[in-house]
């Protein structure tokens, strides 16, 4: 059995990157970056499946997307829709169950249905949890989250006790999601952009280099033999 096998991470989360470049370094159009994105997306499920990882969080749609050029946003969501329809069965065969976090009600029709559907049909699967964010930003999910105290508190459904991190942490879309142990962001870029503010406070962070239609089954298990060098304190001693 390979270190990666042995000791995985228990939920990994990734900002998949660089699509664009790798289209432009081609003379291709953006959307065949994100078409080639898709196969990457295949074959790290594949190797979260082969390295007992329980929980993949994928980013794949910011709230900030949104402000992209007309036709980049349609073929992303025309592109998310064939993913899922072309792909559920393999996730079902798979033993993979899909969840999804983000503002959902802000996609487009086509790709709510398939996604409301994979999620139905694959709700029962138990060997990996696959989590999409789609229309999804960390301070929207937290504004989200008070908003939503705020309405229950008014309505008599919430004692008034005190907060705390674990009470309000229920509240986030990830109640049900353990946190992330390591978060990979790939095409070199060393930023968040907006993806799990609160729940990557103790995550381990991989920077690879290879944009995200380059990254790889061996490159995911690089990222976890990293994570399996290092030493967590979580600011003991
Ligand atoms: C990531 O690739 C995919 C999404 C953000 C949807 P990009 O489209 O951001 O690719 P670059 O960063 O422009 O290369
Ligand atoms: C982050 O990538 C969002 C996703 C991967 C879905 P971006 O390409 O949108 O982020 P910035 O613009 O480089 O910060
Ligand atoms: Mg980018």
């Amino acid at each position: 059995m390979s270190s990666e096998t042995e000791n995985p991470p228990k939920h990994i989360a990734i900002i998949m990157d660089g699509n664009g470049r790798w289209a432009k370094s081609r003379n291709l159009p953006r959307w065949k970056g994100h078409e080639a994105g898709a196969e990457s997306v295949r074959e790290v499920i594949d190797a979260c499946i082969e390295a007992n990882v329980q929980y993949l969080t994928l980013y794949a749609f910011s709230t900030e997307n949104w402000n992209r050029p007309k036709p980049e946003v349609t073929a992303l969501m025309k592109l998310l829709e064939k993913f899922l329809v072309s792909h559920t069965s393999d996730l079902q065969k798979n033993n993979v169950k899909l969840q999804a976090i983000g503002r959902l009600k802000d996609l487009t029709q086509g790709p709510m249905n398939a996604l409301s559907k994979t999620i139905s049909e694959t709700k029962n699967n138990t060997k990996l949890n696959l989590i999409l964010a789609l229309s999804y930003g960390s301070r929207e999910e937290i504004v989200d989250a008070v908003n939503n105290i705020i309405k229950l508190t008014k309505e008599g459904n919430l004692d008034n006790t005190e907060l705390t991190t674990s009470s309000f942490e229920k509240h986030l879309y990830t109640s049900n999601i353990p946190d992330p142990d390591l978060l990979i962001r790939t095409s070199g870029e060393m930023r968040i952009s907006n993806f799990l503010l609160w729940q990557i406070s103790y995550s381990e962070i991989f920077i690879s280099e290879k944009l995200w239609p380059d990254f790889n089954k061996n490159d995911l298990f690089e990222a976890i033999d990293s994570y399996n060098k290092r030493d967590r304190r979580y600011g003991e001693v």
